[in-house]
């Protein structure tokens, strides 16, 4: 999920189809992370002082109509037992960084024709991949 990006020049690199994935976490727009039960100590940290409460949605609610506010009031609930009662008003913050997942499942049965890649104009950008125009010519033995 987390390695650095090879280009074709790095020994052994290959190519892995993968999609780019994009996090967001949830947050008490009020509360603080410190407030939360056996976080106090955070209180007392200068660089966590401010962090916000992150926040637990129940994924069952959210997926059946993708209202964040009711699967937070799920997810949150149990919290309330100890003590924490979240503020009812959340912001959603992006994980800074580009990670990638590999495409292992729900996988086509019949994979691209040889000419999906290797024609002029083809799923993949061989100029971009780093081959120099004699092998970008070669790589489209393809006609179409
Ligand atoms: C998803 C895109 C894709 C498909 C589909 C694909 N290729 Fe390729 N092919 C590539 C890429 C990218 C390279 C360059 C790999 C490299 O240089 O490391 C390549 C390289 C090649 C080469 C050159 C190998 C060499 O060492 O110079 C041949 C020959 C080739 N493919 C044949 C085929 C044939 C035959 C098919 C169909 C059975 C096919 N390819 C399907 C992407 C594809």
């Amino acid at each position: 999920m987390a390695f650095e990006t090879a280009t074709m020049n790095t020994p052994g690199a290959k190519i892995y189809p993968v999609r780019a994935l994009t996090q967001v976490m949830l947050f008490d727009k009020k509360l603080k992370m410190w407030q939360a039960p056996g976080m106090a100590f955070l209180k007392d940290d200068p660089a966590m002082a401010q962090f916000p409460l992150l926040l637990a949605p129940n994924r069952e609610v959210y997926n059946k109509a993708g209202n964040v506010k009711a699967a937070l009031d799920a997810g949150m609930k149990p919290y309330e037992a100890m003590g924490l009662k979240w503020s009812c008003d959340w912001t959603a913050m992006q994980v800074p960084g580009t990670s990638y997942i590999s495409v292992s499942h729900g996988v086509q049965k019949v994979g691209l024709s040889c000419n999906a890649c290797h024609t002029k104009g083809g799923v993949m950008d061989f100029k971009a991949l780093g081959f120099g125009p004699e092998q970008v010519k070669q790589l489209q033995w393809g006609g179409g």
